[in-house]
């Protein structure tokens, strides 16, 4: 539907940029040392957008705004339209874009060195294992790039412990349990837990081993650990899920879980990659409870907005179950990732990021709640911890337009938040942001519901358009049978 109405518009640049671009391939083709390096016309957003469609995979339904330059919380447009950033690339950008002391960690380092692969040492991995254990208190770390490989280390290392260090028989499959709603990545172990038809169907066969249980439901918990603890080696979990739309679970929660992994001797396993990193308003949000998992993962904002490093957190006991030719990666603990991980690190700390979250937050909730008193009909929940928050509308109220419709919306007033489901708006800002650019931030949320959406819901009713692709009927997971 997209490609129909983004084709016809396709001006005469672009298609000058999909030449050019095809020319400079050819060129280039089995020559790369004699192509003459070109200036790129400068293009306009719908250029870029059209392009984009042409020449990438469709694999992502991206509100239509083009990033052309960011510093902490702002965005530019190459047209030069100043944006709040409320999305902070998923918790990549806790520390805020283009923070200077880690911009200068990665020149300083760009221009000694960048990459050794581990079949040697260099002089900054060592360092950065050093800082980023000592300050979340575990013995080892293992590093990877993204969050989604920094899982796959995570399950490698349950199962692995679970046969050698637990004694599950080898013959018989080393469990992991994770949560229904969950969101841990893209690869193909990942996605074998996802509830998220989308991500699984047509990808088969999964990986088997997987049980889900509900988030939250501690007492489903430990029917299952009672039932199979025996053959599970480790429960993973988000400890505020992220992509199903900022969901915490009930007080205690963390702590039970805890208990029952502790009793059945299950790894405790927090994917902390979004959670984590002083988003929730601490470091860990399962500081919140003060829980010490067995296994913590970190990504996105451990690089800093700026390069993908992720990280495993365990023990020896745990961390020694892989040993040498067993796991790895040619990018994983590379200086230029592991100098940028020290400063982003840095940042967190010296800046009080956490502490500051929690701040912002709370008057970022306020806001919301009052704008909530204010359009009852409209939004069912404001819920979040620090500065990790979603609005939850309600579906009828809305209707015919969705959460994408109100981004849209908001985009146009200066504000760039992103849908998750129909019905929600995740509100999770680079941890930077000023109270003024939050008050910015809800008054523009304040007259899309006012004067926006009224309009809208007008409009979409009277052509029947149930808007483009992500509007979808409710369906059953595949994987847990529960209805979305
Ligand atoms: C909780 C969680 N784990 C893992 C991932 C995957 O991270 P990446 O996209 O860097 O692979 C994400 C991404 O959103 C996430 O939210």
């Amino acid at each position: 539907m997209a490609a129909a109405t983004r084709r016809p518009c396709q001006t005469f640049l672009t298609r000058a940029l999909l030449r050019y671009s095809a020319t400079r391939s050819a060129a280039t083709m089995g020559s790369y040392g004699s192509a003459v390096p070109q200036r790129r016309p400068a293009a306009s957003s719908d250029q870029l957008i059209n392009l984009e469609y042409e020449c990438s995979a469709h694999n992502y339904h991206p509100v239509p705004i083009v990033f052309s330059q960011a510093k902490g919380s702002s965005i530019w447009d190459p047209e030069g339209k100043k944006y709040l950033d409320f999305l902070a690339a998923y918790s990549a950008v806790n520390q805020g874009h283009c923070h200077p002391k880690i911009m200068k960690a990665l020149k300083d380092q760009a221009e000694n060195l960048t990459l050794s692969s581990r079949a040697f040492y260099n002089d900054k991995f060592p360092v950065f294992a050093e800082s980023i254990t000592s300050m979340f208190g575990y013995d080892m770390v293992l590093p990877m790039n993204t969050g989604a490989e920094g899982v796959e280390t995570a399950l490698k290392l349950a199962r692995k412990w679970g046969y050698e260090k637990k004694k599950i028989p080898k013959d018989e499959v080393a469990i992991i349990v994770s949560c229904c709603g969950c969101f841990h990545g893209r690869t193909l172990g990942v996605i074998s837990m996802s509830c998220d038809n989308e991500a699984t169907r047509g990808f088969g066969p999964l990986l088997p081993g997987h049980l889900k249980v509900d988030f939250g439901d501690i007492v489903a918990l430990e029917n299952l650990f009672k039932e199979k603890g025996d053959k599970i080696a480790g429960f993973l979990f988000e400890p505020i899920q992220g992509e199903a739309g900022v969901v915490i679970p009930p007080d205690g929660y963390l702590k039970s879980v805890r208990d029952l992994c502790s009793k059945h001797n299950v790894l405790m396993m927090a994917d902390e990659v979004q959670s984590g990193l002083a988003r929730s308003g601490r470091m860990l949000a399962c500081d919140w409870e003060e829980v010490r998992p067995d296994i913590v993962i970190l990504g996105k904002a451990l690089g800093g907005g700026v390069i993908p490093v992720s990280a495993v957190l365990a023990d020896r006991d745990v961390m020694l179950c892989i040993q040498p030719g067993e796991h790895g990666s040619t990018f994983g603990g590379n200086p230029l990732a592991s100098a940028v991980a020290i400063a982003s690190l840095d940042v967190l700390r010296e800046e009080g990021l956490a502490e500051r979250s929690a701040q912002v937050g709370e008057e970022l909730r306020s806001q919301l709640r009052k704008i909530q008193e204010h359009f009852p009909d409209y939004i069912k929940e404001v819920r979040g911890r620090g500065l990790f928050n979603a609005v939850e509308f309600n579906s009828k109220a809305l209707s015919p337009a969705s959460a994408y419709d109100l981004c849209l919306k908001l985009k146009e007033r200066g504000v760039l938040a992103k849908p998750t489901h129909d019905t929600i708006v995740r509100l999770t800002p680079p941890l930077c942001i000023s109270s003024d650019e939050v008050k910015e931030a809800t008054k523009a949320l304040h007259q899309v519901l006012e004067v926006d959406l009224p309009e809208l819901r007008k409009e979409k009713a009277e052509t029947k358009n149930a808007h483009e692709s992500h509007h979808h009927a409710s369906t059953t997971c595949d994987r847990c049978g529960r209805r979305s």
